[in-house]
């Protein structure tokens, strides 16, 4: 017989079965089982008895979005990044917000790193020539790149995946530095032997320049003109992070101009549009998004999203919830 006390769940995505599973069991569940985003007039039918809903980050959680939502407690973003839902705006209609810190520490920097080795030994230019079928041997000079070790990362952001970044460089011989709202432990700056810098004299001495902060209205177009005037013509910049922090086409005419020598991104500045002027060049790593893109992450990420869920719904405290802004 069916439980009275069963709540309705809205999964505005398609997410890993065992979540699904794991939700179903005490809850009422409505899965969008697509891709392709739900359209407004759906989702709002789907939104007015909903009592939760599980968010990926291309949904947009907004006054609009709540206000088809008249029951809803929680909003669970699968996603540690959470740009994507107005906080505030759940925070005025006592709307929890989780997201999914933690499990996808690993999996986002051995991306950034991946990338960071992509763009420096021209691994995607190597792949690209071999593919066009040119004739090509071993030669003393071709296609040379950078190597990492005695160089210096700045990294912009020493949350979670900047400080896996900061290892995996320290593990390649890298020089760590790094620009935080404030500074990280002293233990694990005398671990790494990291140290926090200003943000134009990290940009002005490093060689990798590695974002890792979330975006904000404070960190919108962090990287712009000015900022990558700063950087020295040999540095990189890998971006994993999300990608209005960097002004693309600023980024462009830096790469084109040999402001910089190269980047390595993960995430646009209008995502799934790629600037065209990025798409033509040799000195960048490209990536669709796959910071977190393993199977064991993606299902971590979702059996967090579904446990935060449950926990709401049964009265208790998430376990991983975004705090409210100040004001
Ligand atoms: C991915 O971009 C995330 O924020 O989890």
């Amino acid at each position: 017989m069916e439980s009275p006390d069963r709540s309705r769940v809205v999964v505005l995505g398609r997410i890993p079965t065992a979540a699904l599973d794991a939700l179903r069991v005490r809850h009422h569940v409505w899965s969008w089982n697509s891709d392709d985003p739900l359209s407004t007039e759906q989702r709002d039918e789907v939104l007015v008895t909903a009592d939760a809903a599980v968010a990926l980050l291309n949904d947009r959680v907004d006054d609009s979005f709540l206000d088809a939502a008249p029951k809803l407690r929680v909003v669970s973003n699968v996603a540690v990044g959470y740009n994507n839902i107005d906080v505030a705006a759940c925070a005025r209609r006592g709307v929890i917000v989780t997201n999914t810190p933690g499990v996808l520490t690993d999996a986002t920097a051995d991306l950034a790193f991946g990338l960071l080795l992509a763009v420096t030994r021209r691994l995607g230019e190597g792949d690209r020539l071999i593919r066009s079928g040119q004739s090509w041997q071993w030669s003393m000079f071709m296609m040379l790149g950078t190597g990492l070790q005695h160089r210096q990362i700045g990294i912009v952001g020493m949350g979670d995946i900047g400080l896996a970044m900061a290892r995996r460089s320290r593990a390649f011989g890298m020089n760590v530095t790094y620009h935080n709202r404030r500074p990280v432990h002293a233990a694990i700056e005398a671990e790494l032997d990291a140290r926090l810098l200003p943000l134009d004299e990290l940009l002005s001495t490093s060689d990798v320049v590695s974002l890792h902060c979330p975006y904000n209205t404070e960190t919108h177009h962090l990287i712009d003109h000015r900022a990558l005037g700063l950087m020295q013509r040999s540095a990189y910049l890998i971006n994993t992070a999300r990608g209005p922090i960097v002004d693309e086409s600023a980024l462009v005419e830096a790469l084109v101009g040999g402001g910089i020598a190269g980047a390595g991104l993960d995430v646009y500045e209008h995502e799934p549009i790629v600037h065209a002027g990025l798409l033509r060049l040799d000195n960048v790593a490209l990536a669709p998004h796959l910071g977190s893109a393993t199977i064991a992450t993606r299902t971590d990420m979702a059996m967090l999203a579904a446990r935060n869920v449950l926990e709401v719904l049964a009265g208790n405290a998430p376990l991983t919830p975004v705090a409210p802004p100040d004001r």
